[in-house]
């Protein structure tokens, strides 16, 4: 990990407190001068960091920008150290094609179960029945890869609901709101969708043995709905107004691996 994701990890997980640079230094290994450039490195990255003399430095509260460590430290105890375990178990885009697709590829690659693949734009979101999923900036688009092994059920519309209840849950829990599941796989507030779920899945041709699954989870979070594509505004709505979030992106799909992500 670099300096800068590991300054990063500190303050996410120190965000309710002031640092001093030389204890930031001291508990990381790492020199003052590191944990200065890091600091730059990471305001020029879009980070606001408050840095009060005397007291030291301190994530601001309005950071809305998704990273491994921001998510790492919202998850439950039993999940954070898995995810701290290994470097590529979250692995997060500014754009890509679509994350179920990346997936999809990462297991067929050997990756683990649990690894998550997330982006802030698709540029090929795929949709429920090879439909497109329109995903412009503003979204949260978040695929899970699950081994069979991990899962108490490999019935696919019970995965699908699984993962729209812990999606609902998720939103009821820091939101207040609590969408609606409209069944199999779109989740709606206000009647208007908020939500689409997309659940592939690997198999061995010969044993029909799965070998993997994908859950994609597309969730309009502070999305302009105003600038979408005329046949889907009349249908969507999206969590937040842009700009307007009482919540971030990292504390939403933390929330949803902890309610989907499982070791038993
Ligand atoms: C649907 O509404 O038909 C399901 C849409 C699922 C969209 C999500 S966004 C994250 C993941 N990556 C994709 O390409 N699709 C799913």
């Amino acid at each position: 990990m670099s300096s800068k994701d590991k300054v990063l990890e500190f303050l996410e997980n120190n965000k309710d407190s002031y640092t001093s640079g030389e204890a930031i230094a001291t508990s990381l290994g790492l020199s003052r001068n590191a944990i200065w450039k890091s600091i730059n490195e990471l305001r020029k990255a879009g980070y606001a960091i408050d840095a009060v003399s005397n007291k030291g430095y301190k994530l601001a509260d309005n950071n809305d920008i998704l990273s491994a460590a921001g998510i790492i430290s919202y998850l439950d105890d039993s999940l954070k150290d898995f995810y701290q375990s290994g470097d590529d178990l979250i692995r997060i885009y500014d754009n890509t094609t679509s994350t179920n697709r990346l997936a999809k590829e990462a297991a067929i690659a050997g990756a683990v179960h649990g690894t998550v693949i997330i982006a802030k734009e698709q540029s090929a979101g795929r949709g429920r029945k090879d439909h497109s999923f329109y995903s412009p900036d503003g979204g949260l688009y978040m695929s899970i890869l699950l081994k069979p092994e991990h899962l108490s059920t490999l019935e696919p519309d019970a995965i699908t609901t699984l993962t729209g209840n812990a999606v609902c849950d998720a939103i009821e829990t820091l939101v207040g709101v609590r969408p609606r599941i409209k069944p199999i796989n779109d989740l709606f507030i206000d009647d208007k969708k908020i939500c689409g779920i997309l659940t592939e899945a690997g198999t061995e041709f010969e044993t029909g043995d799965v070998q993997w699954i994908v859950v994609g989870i597309g969730i309009n979070f502070d999305s302009d709905i105003s600038a979408f594509p005329t046949d889907i505004k009349k249908t969507a709505t999206s969590l937040f107004a842009p700009g307007k979030n009482t919540i971030t992106k990292n504390q939403l799909a933390a929330a949803i691996m902890n309610k989907i992500v499982n070791y038993t």
